[in-house]
Order: structure tokens, then sequence, then C-alpha cells
């Protein structure tokens, strides 16, 4: 189900954004343009997408793209030139005064870059602020705001002060403000980029993890296109104020739509954003009562296959070497060849996560949540998954820059 829409939106900053800007602006003229003919600024211009409940949607662009811009139409912190912003089935953009402000409360959450927080309240009553402003009674609203702080890990906080806090920790309370209300949609501008790499991962990760237990409807706003890549389930990256591709992270990845965007891939590290789910093969396990050299022959050109237990776990790994080498030394029974010094890894890891496994050349077993073998992850193909891209985005610069 469709949660925020934007239908056909153009911003116009300037003094007539009705105007000559914004034909020119319909016509296609691009921002630099418009901005030298007319002395307007583009803000958004034809932007349409769609953001689906439970659905993380990232905005991603370099700065002046149009992002904040965007994102602010949702909440009308900015009214559109035209077009239409839709929050489930509201206009927003028809709303003022307290039906406005209802809507905000009540269905948005927001974090920004620097959302500052109050410097002489403590971490509970910051986040609780929203709700005291609703005029949530005091009991309820610490309840609450508790409750919030415990999904970002501070409930040990809740009295210090920001001051007392580091970065990474105020923009967790930050988060956590947000979702004392428990809003359906959560608005983030650019909410981790003042943070420093490892931080900022560790904030990502805690986002996702919060997100698989809240399912928020997340529009989530940066500049920075390994972030987008990372969470998004969407990604949708602007240009001068319009929207130049909307995909997945796979699609943005392989099938960049123009070399504007393939320009930004080469800078990704491809192997984040590939799942070990798109790369292993059927798990074919070995069979048990086979003679070795049988078994050998199974594994074919595979770079191992494992054997599992009653229930279907892996308990050790056959590999073509290591079986003609028993047979050398005069075996034929499989237990001589088995080796259980294996690495697992899940189907919904990155290819990045498990690219380290991959180094010693034996097949990694991908298993599921009761360590079931589901796959088997042959290192050449994570090889080739990760050089197969890269020739992808070698052949787009070469058709668009050559
Ligand atoms: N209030 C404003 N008045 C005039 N121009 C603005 C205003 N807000 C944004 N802009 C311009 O609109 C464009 C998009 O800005 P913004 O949405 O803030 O970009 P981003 O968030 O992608 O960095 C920029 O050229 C910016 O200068
Ligand atoms: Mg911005």
């Amino acid at each position: 189900m469709t949660k925020v829409r934007l239908e056909g939106v153009y911003k116009i900053f300037g003094e007539q954004p009705r105007g000559r800007a914004l034909e020119l602006a319909r016509e296609g003229a691009s921002k630099t343009d418009i901005q030298t003919w007319t002395d307007h600024v583009v803000g958004l211009a034809d932007v349409n997408f769609d953001v689906a409940e439970g659905e993380i949607f990232v905005v991603m662009g370099l700065s002046g793209s149009g992002k904040s811009t965007a994102i602010r139409t949702v909440n009308k912190l900015h009214s559109v030139t035209t077009g239409h912003v839709w929050v489930d089935d509201v206009d927003i953009q028809s709303l003022s005064g307290k039906a406005l402000q209802a809507v905000r409360r009540e269905k948005m959450g927001m974090v920004f870059q620097h959302f500052a927080l109050f410097p002489h309240h403590n971490v509970i009553s910051n986040v609780a602020y929203g709700l005291e402003v609703q005029g949530v009674d005091r009991r309820e609203r610490e309840r609450a705001a508790l409750e919030a702080l415990s999904l970002v890990g501070l409930q040990a906080y809740a009295t210090s002060m920001p001051g007392q806090l580091s970065g990474g920790m105020q923009q967790r309370v930050g988060l956590a403000r947000a979702l004392a209300s428990d809003p359906d949609i959560l608005l983030m501008d650019e909410a981790f980029s003042a943070l420093d790499p490892l931080i900022r991962r560790q904030m990502q990760d805690e986002m996702m993890d919060i997100q698989k237990k809240l399912r928020k409807t997340i529009l989530f706003i940066t500049h920075d296109l390994n972030e987008a890549l990372r969470i998004g389930d969407r990604v949708c990256i602007m240009r001068g104020g319009r929207v130049v591709q909307i995909g997945t992270p796979e699609e943005i990845l392989t099938k960049p739509a123009t070399g504007y965007v393939a320009e930004f891939v080469q800078d990704v590290d491809q192997g984040r954003v590939i799942m070990v789910s798109d790369v292993m093969v059927e798990p074919q396990p070995v069979d048990r009562s086979a003679t070795l050299s049988d078994a050998v022959r199974a594994v074919s050109d595979r770079a191992g296959a494992f054997v599992v237990d009653d229930v279907g776990r892996p308990v050790a790994v056959l590999t073509v070497a290591d079986g003609l080498r028993s047979i050398e030394m005069g075996s034929n029974s499989l237990g001589d060849a088995l080796r259980s010094d294996f690495a697992t890894a899940g189907a919904r890891q990155t290819l990045n996560e498990v690219y380290a496994s991959a180094g010693r050349g034996l097949p990694i077993a991908v298993v599921d949540d009761d360590g079931r073998l589901v796959g088997n992850l042959d290192p050449r193909h994570i090889m080739e998954e990760l050089g197969r891209v890269e020739s992808l985005i070698d052949e787009f610069e070469r058709e668009v820059f050559l």
C-alpha cells in the first residue's frame, strides 16, 4: 500500500514561481539554464515517487539536487508550486493550521542532521517533548519515551543531559524522539551524515534492526550512495531537481539508467549490496551412503559439496581435491576425505560480509535460522559476480564517455 506519494511536483524558488521558470521547467529545461534565464531556482521539477508502507525509501543526490526540498513537501514545510503530495489519501498540501499540525504530530516523526536537542532538558524530557506538546500526560509520555529510548539502546541515559552524550548518542536520542509518538512515517534528512563513518554504520545497522521490529514507512535522505544502497529498499536518485532513477539497490548498481548514475555507482563498494541468495546455488548435499569416488564425481565442477546431518544441518564438506587425495592414498571411504572447518553464511548477508571467508577457496554453507543447509556458495561465483558488476559499469562508462 502506498503511504506517501509525490505526483508531478514542481517547486520553484523566486519572485514569480508560477511564471516563466515553471513553464521552462515543464518543457524540460535544466536547472542551470532556468537560473540563468529567469533568476529563479528550481527546487523540484516533475518529481514523482511512491513510498510503500513499511518501506525504507531513500532519496539520494548531490548537494542542491532537491532532496531536502522534496522531503519538506511531505510535511509541508514547503508548499509546492504545482503537483500533489499524498500522505495516505490526504493531499497534505491542501491542509493548513490545526489539521496540518495534527497530521504532522500523529503520523510523522522527523530526524534531521542538525536536529538540536534542548540542551537544558535531560534526555527523557527531550524524547518526550513531542508528546508533551500533544498534551499527553506525564506518566504516559515518560513511559513512551523510555520505550523509545530502549529501542535505541539508551534507556540507561534517560536522566543524562545531551551535552554528556557523544554525537552518535545524541543522534540516537533524536531518533528516539521521532519514534516516541509512534508515527507511521519517519522523515530523516541526512540524519547520519554528520557522524564519522564507523558510528554511522552502527547507526545504519541499528536503524535497520529497529525497522525490522517496527516496520515504519521511512523516507530517508542522504548524499551518500553507499548509505543509500545499504539501507534502502528502493533508492531514488535526484539531480538538478529531477528524478533520474528509482530502483532497488541491485537495479541501481547493475542497470544504472544514465551515465550520471553510472558515474556514482563507480564509487560504490559492490559487494555490499549483492546478497548471498543472489549468488548461491542449490545445496545438493553429498549422499552419505555413496563411495568416495562416487561422491567426488557428484561434486562435479562445484568447489565442494556438504554433508548434512539428519535434520539437514551441514556437518562437513567434501572438495574434489580432498577426495582425490584420499583416493590416491588408497581410501574409498567418504569419512577420510571430509573436513569440518568450513564457513557458514546467511542468505540475506551481502557478498561483502562473506568475502573474507571465501579467501580459502572452500565453499561456504548457506544456512537458515535453524542452521539447515539452504545453499552452496562457491568462492568463484562470488568473484565472478563482483567482476560482472564491474564490467557492467565499465561498459556504461564506455558508452557514456567515449
Ligand atoms: N528557501 C529557499 N529559497 C531559495 N532557494 C532554495 C531554498 N531552499 C532550497 N533552495 C534551492 O533549491 C535547490 C535544492 O535545495 P535542497 O533541496 O536543499 O537540496 P539538497 O537537500 O539536495 O542539498 C538548491 O539549489 C537550493 O539552493
Ligand atoms: Mg539537504
